[in-house]
């Protein structure tokens, strides 16, 4: 039966459930004029019903108890924005069971246990609203689940962590090293709870893995993904880097090769004339290639309360608006429940990519053949070579950067190398996007 008013009950008045209980309460008229929806915010439940958020809730709305939105009969979706697994899971099961929709922006939960949820939802008919878990306010999830519909992917690079682009683009500006701007992103709240979510790749590869299933059709596959974090990057290797024409970037890779898919998330160099390599600070952007559009690129804000309450808000509205026509949810949540894969996901040595190497290394005759011979050894081409600062009898920075190599021999090469005694530190290698002459 179509439904007049669509009741929402929030679980979590944080960040994110003070910036969607502002939008739902501001912006209720024009929602109303744009999709004809009464959309209203029945309950909010949180453990602190006393805190000031910056919005006026009306009386009898708020609860310490996330029961209360649950079992409340007249609610028609439940938004969880606590984060965390446990009792976020839980609390999302309960409500599914109730029949209730649910929305969330939880990516670390629908990454590593989504598939329960979704799996969940599929046996009792409702739906999953996820918008905000990838990205923030950039609307990269209907962009594939809609937008691009027609097409099938063949590629998603995504600057999709805040933290990790303003520590990076920091260094970059500022010739800064790593941890005195991990501390100022800190201070100026970007960071996750946990940092290590963040500077450990974590977050991206949680949002990485609701990309590639949505794109691919393939499993939620955490674990599957290869991670780097971002805290090796020296600000001596952000300026190398630039001298070469290339930004270091955090990247989330996931894109068909061959009969495969890759997935990863590492720094990479990104070229300078490469338009994400122009994202910077705590933006986001993913770009997507698929057999029909092309290339397209997606851009904004990916935290926050108002971006990330603008995309839970268009997950409520969807929603809504299949309640009203009594539509069931789209195929796409039977794909994401799903444990068995038809596609090869490709082991992370079989991947191909130029490198950058910085060696330490003695400065005296001789060295440099020595280093070379390994590469040539296991297949590395060096494409150029520098050699900073002139050091005798100590080390110097060497870099080079490499042609098209397959992980594993670069990983072989670099193993030997490390133990040779004229290179005192180990190498630091980082994987380079574009063509590399
Ligand atoms: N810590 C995340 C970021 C927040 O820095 O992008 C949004 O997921």
């Amino acid at each position: 039966m179509a439904k007049g008013t669509v009741n929402v009950g929030i679980i979590g008045f944080g960040t994110v459930g003070s910036g969607t209980a502002k939008i739902l309460l501001n912006s209720k008229e024009l929602i109303r004029q744009k999709t004809g929806l009464d959309i209203n915010l029945k309950r909010i439940s949180d453990l602190d019903i006393t805190r000031d958020r910056g919005v006026k809730v009306p009386d009898g709305v708020l609860t310490t108890s996330a029961k209360d939105v649950i079992y409340d009969p007249d609610i028609d979706i439940v938004v969880e924005l606590i984060g965390g697994i446990h009792p976020a899971k839980d609390f999302m099961l309960e409500a599914i069971s109730q029949k209730k929709h649910v929305v969330t922006a939880n990516k670390a939960l629908l990454a590593t246990e989504g598939r329960d949820i979704f799996k969940s939802a599929d046996e009792h008919g409702v739906d999953v609203g996820f918008e905000a878990s990838v990205a923030g306010g950039i609307p990269i999830i209907k962009v594939l689940r809609e937008g691009l519909v027609a097409n099938s992917i063949t590629a998603i690079y995504g600057i999709i962590n805040g933290t990790c682009n303003y520590i990076l683009t920091k260094m970059t500006n500022e010739g800064a090293e790593f941890s005195d701007t991990l501390k100022e992103a800190q201070r100026l709240g970007y960071a996750e709870a946990d940092p290590t979510f963040d500077i450990e790749g974590i977050d991206t590869t949680h949002k990485l893995t609701i990309l590639a299933s949505l794109a691919f059709g393939i499993p939620l596959s955490y674990n599957k993904i290869y991670r780097e974090g971002i805290t090796h990057i020296t600000a001596q290797d952000i300026a190398f880097a630039g001298e070469l024409g290339y930004k270091i970037k955090l990247l989330a890779i996931t894109k068909i090769t061959g009969d495969s898919i890759e997935m990863r998330v590492h720094p990479t160099m990104v070229p300078n004339n490469y338009l994400i390599s122009k994202i910077d600070g705590v933006f986001n952007a993913v770009y997507v290639e698929g057999d029909s559009v092309g290339a397209t690129l997606y851009y904004g804000r990916g935290a926050g309360d108002m971006p990330t309450g603008s995309a839970v808000v268009a997950d409520i509205i969807d929603i809504a608006k299949k309640i009203q026509t009594n539509s069931p949810p789209d195929n796409f949540i039977r794909s994401l429940a799903k444990d068995t894969y038809d596609k090869k996901i490709m082991d992370m040595g079989d991947v191909m990519s130029n490198y950058y190497f910085r060696f330490s290394a003695l400065d005296k005759p001789g060295v440099l053949s020595k280093i070379s011979g390994v590469l040539g050894a296991n297949n590395i081409s060096i494409a150029s070579v520098i050699q900073k600062g002139r050091q005798v009898g100590g080390s110097v920075p060497l870099v080079m950067l490499t042609h098209t190599a397959r992980e594993k021999d670069v990983l072989n090469a670099l193993n030997e190398i490390n133990k040779m005694p004229v290179v005192s530190e180990k190498t630091l290698f980082i994987r380079v996007e574009g063509k590399v002459e």
